[in-house]
């Protein structure tokens, strides 16, 4: 059954205020202990809120949903150089928690961090999406039972993503990456989407009919997930 909650809006601000509502509230009710956080440009304006207000995160642990192979925290291509830059050095959190893509062995690193959030379950998890219907780096063809594991990227999502490569470092095309089902094990999703290039995406999931080509679908087999958009789709 589809339970989809969607909540248009006219702006990423306004989107942004809706999604510092929702965390405002579950933190004021006790109910947010470990927060999923994912990276890209949708995120900005939501951690700037974030940073800008009084919310106190420092009972919160947070597990990040993805990170690049190859690529060093310090490099500011990494998702963990945009976790620091935009939320992590202005909001203290209890603990945060991001793969490593550089880890020697990326297998026990996947191993590692599944087994994690197996132990800190998600009450929230926040979600992009990509272009083609990626969540995280699960992309079009992803087992919906997967766990966090390496993926490889598709030629769609490394020209969209290489737009953000700075300093001449080459997009990798491996990642790690949360599994579907690591991702959907979460008590809440909140799925947020601005623009146009997103339409395809939102599309498909608000048809209501579940794919593995559209990795957003398997959203549909949730029973708590919010998409906040600025797209006039119903
Ligand atoms: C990357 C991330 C996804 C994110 C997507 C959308 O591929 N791995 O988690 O949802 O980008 O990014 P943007 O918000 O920049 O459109």
């Amino acid at each position: 059954m589809n339970t989809i909650k969607l909540l248009k809006v006219k702006s990423a601000d306004e989107g942004a205020e809706k999604v510092l509502e929702i965390i405002k509230d579950e933190l004021e009710h006790n109910q947010l202990h470990v927060l999923g956080l994912a990276t890209g440009s949708t995120m900005i304006p939501i951690y700037n809120k974030w940073t800008e207000s009084d919310l106190d995160f420092q009972n919160v642990v947070t597990f990040n949903l993805d990170e690049y192979v190859g690529v060093p925290a310090s490099s500011p291509n990494s998702y963990a150089f945009f976790m620091e830059d935009h939320l992590f050095s202005k909001k203290k959190f209890k603990k945060t928690h991001i793969l490593n893509g550089v880890a020697e062995d990326l297998e026990d690193e996947c191993a590692r961090y599944e087994s994690l959030l197996q132990k800190n379950p998600l009450d929230i998890q926040l979600l992009g999406v990509g272009e083609n219907g990626h969540i995280a780096f699960n992309e079009p063809g992803t087992a919906f039972e997967s766990v966090t594991h390496v993926a490889k990227l598709t030629d769609s999502t490394l020209n969209v993503n290489s737009q953000y490569f700075e300093n001449d470092e080459k997009i990798p095309n491996t990642a790690l990456t949360m599994g579907i089902s690591s991702i959907t094990d979460a008590k809440k999703l909140i799925m947020i989407a601005f623009g146009e290039k997103k339409r395809a995406a939102i599309t498909k999931l608000l048809e209501g009919k579940v794919s593995i080509d559209w990795p957003i679908t398997k959203l549909l087999h949730h029973n708590d997930v919010i998409v906040i958009t600025d797209l006039d789709i119903s």
